[in-house]
């Protein structure tokens, strides 16, 4: 289903340009790009040297803005490849007035042309699309391919914090994190009868709830 475009939604990215990164979604060979380096310089954004966390595909923004009102130590980016959903977790952000939150508006596939080795502690794969059809396997948030991306970015014992409704992509990602040289710390194949303290429920959690879903949860920890 194709989305609709939002109302002066140039014009609304551009207000928001502070807390903002775009990255040239134009370019298809991504690997390549990747390889061309733009740190971002996080210690002068944030104006502090704080431990930094990233969510992978952050949609609206609920979970991201809400997570750092409640860690205002932990500097917060998001990313994510729509720049018409992305706008909302921006507005959002803005809204609520915080300075811990950073947005980049990119496709997992280059994380590392923005951020250097070993400066990410947390990396958090929230309802990351489970793509089930074999064709698209490779474009899975926790396939391998995307494994060795966050390694190259997470600290040493960084972890990786996923939750996902879908028991296939669940247990195609704790083959992935073991194939991939990651040690699982702890699962959950309930979350909404087992929370976790401090867990902020992210939109899409909600929805599946509501319609009776099970709920699992994984951290895993690069080794
Ligand atoms: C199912 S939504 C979940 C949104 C939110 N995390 C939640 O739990 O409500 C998945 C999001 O990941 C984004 N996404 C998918 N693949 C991505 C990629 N390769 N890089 C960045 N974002 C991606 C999608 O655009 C979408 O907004």
């Amino acid at each position: 289903m194709r989305m609709h475009r939002k109302s002066n939604l140039d014009e609304r990215l551009y207000a928001c340009r502070d807390i903002l990164t775009v990255s040239d979604l134009s370019d298809k060979n991504m690997q390549r790009s990747a390889q061309i380096k733009e740190y971002i310089d996080f210690e002068k954004i944030f104006k502090n040297n704080n431990p930094i966390r990233l969510e992978i595909g952050c949609g609206k923004g609920k979970f991201v803005c809400e997570t750092a009102e409640q860690n205002p130590d932990i500097n917060f980016v998001a990313c994510e490849k729509i720049s018409n959903v992305l706008i909302d977790a921006l507005e959002l952000a803005k809204e609520k007035g915080l300075k811990n939150v950073y947005f980049l508006n990119c496709a997992a596939e280059v994380l590392s042309k923005y951020f250097n080795t070993e400066s990410v502690e947390k990396i958090y794969l929230n309802f990351s699309n489970p793509l089930p059809k074999e064709g698209y396997k490779k474009q899975r948030l926790t396939h391998p391919k995307f494994l060795e991306i966050y390694r190259g970015i997470l600290t040493l014992h960084g972890q990786i914090i996923q939750k996902t409704d879908d028991k296939s992509f669940y247990l195609f990602s704790l083959e992935s994190y073991k194939q991939s040289g990651y040690k699982i710390l702890s699962t959950c194949e309930d979350l909404k009868n087992n929370p976790v303290k401090g867990d902020v429920e992210t939109e899409h959690e909600k929805l599946f709830k509501s319609q009776g879903k099970a709920i699992y949860r994984i951290v895993a920890e690069v080794e």
